[in-house]
């Protein structure tokens, strides 16, 4: 049965701004590296300077829509210092979008900060808020009359958990109460971002959310499987639905941004279970060691329709595959979305991480989620071919189930 997906459906794919921009030498992810001598992002994909290049690129691709996010430490390098010259720059990226017919949907924070405001306490300061509206005020005044979508935060318990109880991120704390207070600041400062943003749209539309992480939690059948079933609901109902029940029940969300990737196998363990990654599970695993699971988009999309809230995939991706994987994967999870569309979700749109390879994080550049395959030595820019797939499918707006 052949799905076609709404006409105004927004098709493209993902990037965030240290990962690809280069050079952002403000932000704590900046000190980290040098801190933590990991591979340091550098130059990237010197996106900042190719950026007219590459929205062409996602223009031959067949996108209408790209997801990017706004470096905080460009705009606001210094304590109280704002500049216009990086306003400017973002003014001159989102015109040229709109110039290539390509919608912009704006991340105000993927991850990183600038570093005086780190240095100032972060997340954990009550501050920490102020400083964050004001930036956005600031982003708005701008912005507000060429965008309408915002993402204010990229994966706000990934952070957390990555920066305040791993550690392996900074701030590079490994305590449970501060992770406690961050998300409190951070939770606030969405809400009160959310209000700043909608007041300064007054009449005309506007469209607001989070980049959520979300995964399916299957209990290990290995073993005590009775057990392992009730830590799964547990880790989902904590990490999938928390932050969007708190959300949606304040009427803070406009639509639903879901960032998909995989499954976690769950085994029972004090206090909310724990990964399972024995060897008995011997599912598609990626490079990183992710479970592909691709029936798992449904099944989260179909839990979502509680909320009646539109749905956007905001990032769905997997590295490190042959061209027939690469296409495997994208069109085995355009029919999970697909079915679910069909089955009354109404999803509005679909992201691909990433539009370039790009600079992951403490794992450096090992890992290639790109519909374009990007040399590093020189910059230079390559299509992949499932890319030309995507593009078809982009072009059909329908995909079979
Ligand atoms: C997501 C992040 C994104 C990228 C992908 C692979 O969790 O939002 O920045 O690193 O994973």
């Amino acid at each position: 049965m052949k799905i076609h997906f709404p006409a105004s459906f927004l098709w493209g794919s993902s990037i965030s701004s240290y990962q690809l921009e280069g050079d952002n030498c403000f932000s704590d992810w900046f000190l980290w590296e040098k801190k933590k001598r990991l591979e340091p992002a550098g130059a990237s994909t010197d996106h900042y300077r190719r950026f007219r290049e590459d929205f062409s690129l996602a223009n031959s691709l067949g996108h209408n829509a790209l997801r990017l996010s706004l470096e905080w430490s460009r705009i606001v390098p210094q304590k109280g210092i704002f500049s216009d010259e990086q306003l400017k720059h973002y003014i001159d990226v989102v015109e040229d979008l709109r110039i290539k017919k390509i919608e912009p949907v704006i991340t105000l924070h993927h991850f990183t900060n600038p570093a005086w405001f780190v240095q100032e306490g972060g997340w954990l300061k009550p501050l920490s808020i102020d400083y964050f509206l004001e930036y956005v005020r600031r982003v708005l005044a701008v912005l507000k009359d060429k965008c309408s979508y915002w993402i204010i935060f990229n994966e706000p318990l990934v952070y957390i958990y990555n920066g305040f109880i791993r550690g392996i991120w900074p701030p590079g704390i490994k305590s449970a109460k501060s992770a406690l207070t961050a998300l409190k600041n951070i939770l606030k400062a969405y809400s009160l971002s959310y209000e700043v943003i909608k007041a300064s749209y007054k009449d005309k539309p506007s469209y607001i959310s989070i980049a959520k992480h979300m995964r399916v939690f299957t209990p290990c059948g290995y073993f005590n499987y009775g057990q392992n079933n009730i830590f799964a609901f547990l880790r989902s109902k904590l990490f999938n639905f928390r932050i969007i029940d708190n959300l949606a029940e304040k009427r803070r969300l406009d639509f639903l941004g879901i960032n998909y990737y995989c499954r976690e196998f769950v085994k029972a363990a004090p206090f909310l279970g724990k990964e399972c990654r024995d060897a008995h599970h011997r599912d598609d695993k990626n490079e990183i060691g992710w479970f592909i699971y691709p029936q798992g988009l449904y099944n989260i999309l179909m839990r979502l329709k509680k909320y009646n809230l539109p749905v956007i995939i905001t990032e769905n991706g997997t590295p490190g595959l042959n061209n027939e994987q690469y296409h495997d994967f994208l069109s085995t999870h355009l029919n999970s979305a697909a079915k679910a569309l069909n089955e009354g979700v109404d999803l509005r749109g679909y992201f691909w991480w990433s539009l370039l390879d790009n600079f992951e994080w403490d794992q450096g550049f090992a890992h290639k989620f790109g519909l374009v395959e990007v040399d590093f030595s020189n910059f230079t820019r390559k299509v992949r071919p499932f890319a030309g797939e995507y593009k078809k499918i982009i072009e059909q707006n329908s995909v079979e189930i």
